[in-house]
């Protein structure tokens, strides 16, 4: 028995599955699936077969043309769920299992008509990574196995489904269902599975790329990201021809918990990216760079997962330097230094999980989530490649795509391919240090910009009453007033907050990141005038990176500790499972 991967019951001395066959059918008045998934070999195999289930009802498990075979549920792990173990007969080939998913799968978030911009539908979404494809699909849930996959699922007429596949056709089946069919021929780790179900429209922005989002806000979309080919092109001339063949965006409703999510051939975005002047096009750009690094060249396990976020960190910011120059690529470094440091500083007891190479059994990869093998991976690319010069690098890279195309590799292997191909490299930037040793070695890459010192200068000098001039609150971009805004002291008297929201109109900023850092500035200050508006923000966003800070924030005084209480009670039962999850752990630590 051999568990490569800690978050899995995958044996790696049994058959890989190859292919997936899928039928889900979607029930929006039970907000369950039922599932039949048909699990393909490419040979002959037999004896036992572990696979990842979590909450699934299994109905029955069959080999096509040989009848019910034997199977075993294990009991239920919280973090793993429960192994089903199948017994296969002699020269199976495939073998088909029907289900049902739970009404609280992690993976699925159900929205009632009134979560939805339409609030006509109801609308469903997966959120397959890390661990939760599980939960939809009984399947060898690690990206160790890697699957190509067929897809067919039921859904109400006048609804729309799109998969992390291409389309492959649909149907009206006459009684008030429509069957939409979808292909994957590439193979992909199962956390990049991924369905959406809603009333949904699209616009076109190149011959290969398009935009899905509700009636009500595709115009928008279709508007914000506009210079998505620009970014497609500028991301083949760094790593090479664009893998996937088509590259489409899906803009989700408020509640989805993240930014976005690289699921192939269909990246999953929030909508609060729309802020009107294409000032958060850098998540698309980074969800785009996942194409070649994460989704081409894989991380084995969670252990691993800074190789899939660190090197899209430092290409996502590669794709911005050439788009918008040096200027704004310092920025992003500078945005991502003040993520690390509040990462660190969460994590201050826990140095473990502040390494890139984790050692993650027993601990839930939903914990263990941080800015570090975003931040601090990205800065062991960037050393990598100052030390070896940026051409030298962009060659090394496209061998180590090449190399790796369509697999799943370790920190482990990635290290011999650099000391094969970069001799002394790893040696010279101390690559130890990143990935063992907590915290951030002192060599590590630091990024500076004339602008960006002017900004750091500034906003140190606020308590000794530095301001913006009118010149710079006119003319900033929002990535220099975000900037600045991070770098301020956090302790700001009402005087203070005032005087900003007054010269830079904060409160009504649609500009996510600039309003939510405005907010977590007030509610430290306990600042009643920005009340209303952070309930009125933590009613609609799910997205995490924003409930964590500003819930953070609330717990520091009396009165905004009770706000926190009120607006999660009223909010919860509209977030994501993950999202309630992580605002619990906050209230935890101040709500006794
Ligand atoms: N793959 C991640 C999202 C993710 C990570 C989902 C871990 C589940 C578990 C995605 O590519 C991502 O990193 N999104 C960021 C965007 C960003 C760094 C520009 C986000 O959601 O904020
Ligand atoms: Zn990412």
């Amino acid at each position: 028995m051999h568990h490569p991967d800690p978050h899995s019951y995958y044996d790696s001395a049994q058959p890989k599955a190859r292919r997936l066959r899928l039928k889900l059918g979607v029930d929006f008045t039970s907000k369950r699936i039922d599932g039949e998934v048909g699990l393909e070999f490419g040979g002959a195999v037999s004896g036992p077969l572990d696979l990842d289930t979590k909450g699934l009802e299994i109905h029955s498990v069959q080999v096509p043309g040989r009848g019910p075979i034997p199977w075993e549920l294990g009991p239920s792990d919280t973090i793993l769920g429960q192994r089903l173990r199948l017994d296969m007969p002699e020269g199976a080939q495939e073998v088909t299992i029907t289900y049902t998913t739970a009404v609280d799968a992690m993976a699925l978030q159900w929205l009632d008509p009134e979560q939805t911009e339409g609030k006509v539908a109801p609308y469903l979404f997966s959120q397959c990574q890390q661990i939760h494809a599980r939960t939809m699909v009984p399947c060898q849930d690690t990206p160790l196995v890697r699957i190509a996959y067929k897809a067919e699922v039921n859904v109400p007429e006048g609804l729309t489904a799109v998969m992390s596949a291409g389309p492959t056709g649909d149907e009206a089946l006459g009684n008030g269902r429509h069957v939409y069919r979808f292909a994957m021929p590439q193979p992909i780790p199962s956390y990049l599975l991924a369905l959406a179900v809603g009333r949904l429209e699209s616009r076109d922005l190149s011959p290969r790329a398009r935009v899905w989002a509700e009636p009500e806000t595709v115009a928008a979309a279709a508007w914000e990201f506009a210079g998505v080919e620009d970014m497609i092109l500028k991301a083949e001339g760094l790593f090479g021809p664009y893998p996937w063949d088509r590259y489409d965006m899906l803009v989700l409703p408020p509640s989805f918990p993240y930014g976005g999510m690289e699921n192939p051939r269909m990246t999953f975005l929030t909508p609060t990216l729309l802020a009107g002047d294409r000032s958060l096009v850098d998540v698309v750009a980074h969800e785009l760079a996942h194409s070649w690094t994460g989704n081409l060249v894989t991380n084995a396990s969670m252990e691993h997962f800074w190789l899939n976020e660190g090197f899209t960190v430092w290409a996502e910011r590669r794709i911005l330097r050439i788009l918008h120059g040096d200027d704004a690529a310092a920025l992003g470094w500078a945005m991502g230094q003040k993520a690390l440091e509040d990462s660190l500083e969460q994590f201050k007891n826990e140095p473990r999980l502040t390494v890139l190479r984790m050692h993650l059994a027993g601990i839930d990869p939903d914990d263990a989530f941080s800015s570090i093998p975003y931040e601090k991976g990205a800065r062991l690319v960037a050393a990598l490649e100052r030390e070896v010069g940026e051409e030298r690098f962009l060659r090394f890279l496209r061998d180590y795509m090449d190399a790796f195309r369509f697999t799943s590799i370790t920190t482990e292997q990635f290290c011999s391919f650099v000391a094969a191909k970069l001799p002394g490299a790893l040696e010279a930037v101390n690559a130890r240090a990143y990935l063992d040793k907590p915290g951030m070695p002192d060599t590590a890459p630091e990024f500076r910009s004339v602008q960006l010192d002017t900004l750091t200068v500034l906003a140190e000098s606020w308590p000794d009453g530095g301001r913006p001039s009118a010149y710079q609150i006119a003319s900033w971009k929002p990535t220099e007033l975000l900037v600045f805004l991070q770098k301020l002291p956090r302790k700001l008297t009402h005087a203070d907050c005032a005087w900003l929201d007054e010269h830079f109109q904060l409160m009504g900023r649609g500009n996510y990141e600039i309003l939510v850092e405005w907010l977590t500035l007030a509610a430290t200050a306990d600042y009643e005038p920005a009340f209303p508006r952070i309930r009125e923000v933590l009613l609609r966003v799910g997205r995490m990176k924003y409930l964590r800070p500003l819930y953070s924030a609330l717990g520091l005084h009396p009165r905004t500790r009770a706000l926190a209480r009120e607006v999660f009670a009223a909010a919860s039962p509209g977030y994501h499972g993950l999202s309630r999850r992580v605002v619990q752990g906050v209230l935890e630590k101040f709500l006794a």
